[in-house]
């Protein structure tokens, strides 16, 4: 396979921007970024002219209707976006014959076991959010089997919206915050999945027999009381914090209890040792202080 040009969706995504900035380190790739105004994942039928008009040679959808919990109440869009969107880039990567790569979560699985879940173990959505995506994998696997699907869980970055730079806002406004403490799961830096994502690209290349499911998260394990904790600690805040039990911070969408994904296969398949999360953490933490 010869993979060159490649088009990445969702550019402006905590996913998207970490795969620009470390594509400029790959100069071997023509990475082609589009935000939601070149495609627009709610209108799939503009799809195959966007795909015509940079011809890549393979496709990257890093786009998704991400808001949970908006999601129980936005039930069409988030579908169109995480499902038949997906199925749609598959169908057109199927036709061209090029390999197309897309995300799923940790909340397809339910939520209730005690070891992490393999890439074949069922689905069983916690969530809508979760359901959309599930639909999301079947559909493309569907239209093309040859779909690769990296499910991820936790992600971080010093770009976007995500949890570690919301803790950074809250503990210097506030003297005090809870957090939900009885959530397992693990966390992901969304630049060590980019260059796991590019590594797959360069496998690919190689003729190595790239296909199907993944997981990839950071390794070890954590909840989200001592996610927090860790945060504190490397940015050097002063707050206190308090787990509470997830019934004392409802919301719209259920959450897992348990969402420790299994990340063997991708370690496998493509030769890599995956950081732990406290290094990632560390990492994009010093570029949020630096910044
Ligand atoms: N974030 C997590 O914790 C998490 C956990 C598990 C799995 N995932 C999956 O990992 C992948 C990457 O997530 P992420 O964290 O990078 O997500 P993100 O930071 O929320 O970015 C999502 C991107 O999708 C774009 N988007 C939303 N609706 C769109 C539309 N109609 N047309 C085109 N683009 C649209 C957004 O555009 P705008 O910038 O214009 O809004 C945004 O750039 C996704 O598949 C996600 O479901 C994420």
């Amino acid at each position: 396979m010869s993979i060159h040009k490649i088009l990445v969706t969702g550019a402006n995504g905590q996913l998207g921007w970490e795969l620009a900035q470390a594509a400029a380190d790959f100069p071997k790739f023509e990475f082609v970024f589009v935000d939601r105004n070149a495609m627009d994942l709610s209108n799939p039928a503009e799809f195959k002219s966007v795909v015509e008009l940079f011809a890549p040679d393979a496709i990257i959808n890093t786009a998704a209707y991400t808001a949970v919990d908006k999601a129980e109440s936005e039930k069409e869009l988030a579908h169109t976006i995480n499902a038949e969107a997906v199925a749609e880039l598959a169908a057109i990567a199927k036709q061209k014959n090029i390999p197309f790569i897309t995300y799923s979560t940790d909340y397809v699985f339910n939520g209730n076991a005690t070891s992490p879940y393999l890439t074949d173990t069922k689905r069983e959505p916690v969530n809508y959010y979760g359901t959309t995506k599930a639909d999301g994998e079947l559909m493309a696997l569907t239209v093309n089997p040859n779909t690769i699907i990296i499910r991820t869980s936790w992600v971080f970055s010093s770009h976007g919206n995500n949890f570690v730079k919301t803790m950074m806002r809250l503990m210097k406004d506030r003297d005090s915050l809870n957090i939900v403490g009885d959530q397992k799961g693990r966390p992901t830096y969304a630049k060590d999945l980019a260059l796991a994502t590019i590594k797959m690209i360069q496998s690919l290349n190689e003729g190595k027999a790239i296909k199907g499911i993944y997981h990839f998260a950071n390794t070890g394990e954590t909840t989200w009381f001592e996610f927090a904790e860790k945060i504190k600690a490397m940015a050097g805040l002063e707050c206190d914090l308090t787990a509470i039990a997830s019934d004392q911070f409802p919301t719209p969408a259920k959450r897992p209890f348990y969402s420790v994904l299994d990340t063997q296969k991708i370690e496998q398949d493509l030769g890599i040792s995956i950081p732990h999360w406290e290094i990632a953490l560390q990492q994009c933490i010093e570029k949020l202080t630096k910044a």
